[in-house]
């Protein structure tokens, strides 16, 4: 049976510095409640990508993170708040193709300095803070698409 869609849900994933075996753990316990919610595919695609792209920075950069999320029936939120060592320079590290990942990160795929532009891509708002040696919040808002009842319609 599917869940009140007219409700607010609302969830959080910690996650441990440097757990690359947990790795995608978040992004994909999220999508999947996402889809047996009925949301629509296009709001999951943008969701999957955003979170999972927050949840490899937490891991690969910070020591310890919490991601939170909002599914409400015009949008989800997801919000990435790391303690870590934070960015100097946000506009940097915003830019395509710019990456501090050390060569073992490089090693295992990681490191092409696309996470965050890809958040910012799929986001309809984004919004970066970060405090030097203090950690980095990212928070990400995706509008839902009332016109795409592809997966909806079944309810009705
Ligand atoms: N949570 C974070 N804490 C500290 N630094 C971060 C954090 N997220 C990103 N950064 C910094 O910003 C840079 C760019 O991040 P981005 O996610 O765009 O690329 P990447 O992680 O290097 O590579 P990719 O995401 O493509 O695997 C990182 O290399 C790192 O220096
Ligand atoms: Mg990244």
């Amino acid at each position: 049976m599917k869940e009140d869609l007219s409700k607010t849900i609302e969830g959080s994933f910690h996650i441990v510095g440097g757990d690359f075996i947990r790795a995608g753990e978040a992004s994909t316990a999220l999508k999947k409640q996402l889809i047996d919610l009925g949301i629509e595919e296009e709001t999951i695609r943008k969701v999957s990508i955003a979170t999972f792209e927050a949840e490899m920075n937490i891991i690969i950069y910070a020591t310890a993170g919490i991601i939170r999320y909002t599914i409400t029936p015009e949008e989800i939120t997801i919000i990435a708040e790391d303690m870590g060592p934070g960015i100097e320079d946000i506009e940097l590290a915003m830019q395509e193709g710019y990456s501090t990942a050390p060569d073992w990160v490089r090693e295992m795929g990681w490191g092409a300095g696309m996470g965050l532009p890809n958040m910012k891509k799929n986001s309809d708002i984004f919004r970066i803070e970060s405090v030097v040696g203090e950690g980095t919040t990212v928070e990400m808002v995706i509008r839902r698409k009332k016109d795409d009842h592809s997966r909806n319609s079944r309810e009705a």
